[in-house]
């Protein structure tokens, strides 16, 4: 991880002072590397130190980058890693700029690893921003408002967690057979992965974002949609929060009254535990492969994942 810190780094220094420093913000204001790790940890499936891994993982964590510079634009988020947003400091123009040079960025490095890589990339981009869109727009008439999302959190987050994963793989030169199993690991990882930081969206405390980002922009996440199930069916209490997010959110007292009153609704439980469920799921699709080190760590990877909005 030391090394791709380094390449990271590197990829994201410009000679233009401006694009310089809106492109080091967010690398430097912190974050997980979910998934450059992902990539490491999957590559050790093979052989860990084959020489195309590291690149992978800095595509990877480059492509995630430039999705949250244009999702706190979408989102009109106030903080992101415990930093301002990029378009709090620069304005939206720059901030969604940044994150275009960024994928840029993110091209020319999986160039280098071939056309196979280059494609897969697109593809995974094409996924998450078709994630992203119909989140915007949300379900179609007679669509399952829960299904719709779910689909949403596999296209918006799991194409790229899976693709972290199978990116390690492919590069550690595993076969066909194991590339299948972490794919759809991934899969699953992103979707637990997802859930979690929904739930996280109410808490706020540690994550470096603001609480309730989410409720305000109405983005409707699970611990809403299920809160207005539990509504619909005549729960009191549930129907109570339900007015409460959609009353008005626009000041600090009102916001925090809405995410303090979902987050005490049992279906705020129901959805960590549903994160939870899909890590089980992650950790279920590794049977196939042979039992060892790096099997042990990506199911332990899986169960973290959805630990941590307990
Ligand atoms: C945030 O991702 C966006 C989601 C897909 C939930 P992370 O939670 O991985 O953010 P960083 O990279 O640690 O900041
Ligand atoms: C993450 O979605 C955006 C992408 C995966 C493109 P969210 O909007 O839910 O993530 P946070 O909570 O702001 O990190
Ligand atoms: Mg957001
Ligand atoms: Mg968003």
């Amino acid at each position: 991880m030391e090394a791709v810190e380094g390449r990271l780094r590197t990829a994201v220094t410009s000679s233009d002072r401006l694009a310089d420093s809106t492109s080091r913000h967010l690398v430097e204001a912190g974050g997980k590397r979910v998934r450059p790790q992902l990539v490491l940890l999957a590559a050790e499936l093979g052989d860990g130190a084959a020489p195309e891994v590291l690149d992978a993982a800095v595509v990877v964590e480059l492509t995630h980058l430039a999705t949250l510079y244009h999702d706190d634009v979408m989102d009109s988020a106030p903080l992101r890693r415990g930093a301002p947003a990029a378009q709090q400091v620069w304005g939206n123009n720059v901030a969604i700029l940044t994150g275009d040079l960024l994928f840029a960025r993110a091209s020319r490095l999986v160039a280098g690893l071939g056309p196979e890589a280059v494609r897969i990339q697109a593809e995974t981009f094409e996924r998450l921003v078709l994630g992203q869109l119909h989140e915007t727009v949300g379900p179609r008439e007679g669509d399952d408002p829960v299904e719709h999302y779910l689909q949403v959190l596999s296209d918006k987050t799991g194409s790229l967690i899976a693709t972290s994963a199978r990116f390690g793989a492919m590069f550690g030169g595993c076969d066909a057979a194991v590339l299948d199993v972490v794919v759809a690991y991934g899969e699953r990882v992103g979707v637990a992965f997802q859930l979690a930081d929904d739930v996280l969206d109410l808490r706020g405390d540690d994550s470096g974002k603001q609480a309730g980002t989410d409720l305000r922009e109405r983005v409707p996440t699970l611990p809403v949609l299920l809160a207005r199930d539990a509504a619909a069916s005549g729960d009191p209490e549930a129907a109570a929060v339900v007015a409460l997010l959609d009353g008005p959110l626009g000041t600090d007292a009102e916001l925090e009254a809405a995410v303090a009153a979902l987050r005490a609704l049992p279906s705020t439980d129901a959805a960590h535990a549903r994160a939870q469920h899909c890590a089980q799921q992650a950790v279920d699709t590794l049977a196939p492969l042979p039992d060892g080190e790096a099997k042990d760590a990506m199911a332990a990877f899986a169960e973290a994942i959805a630990d941590r909005a307990r």
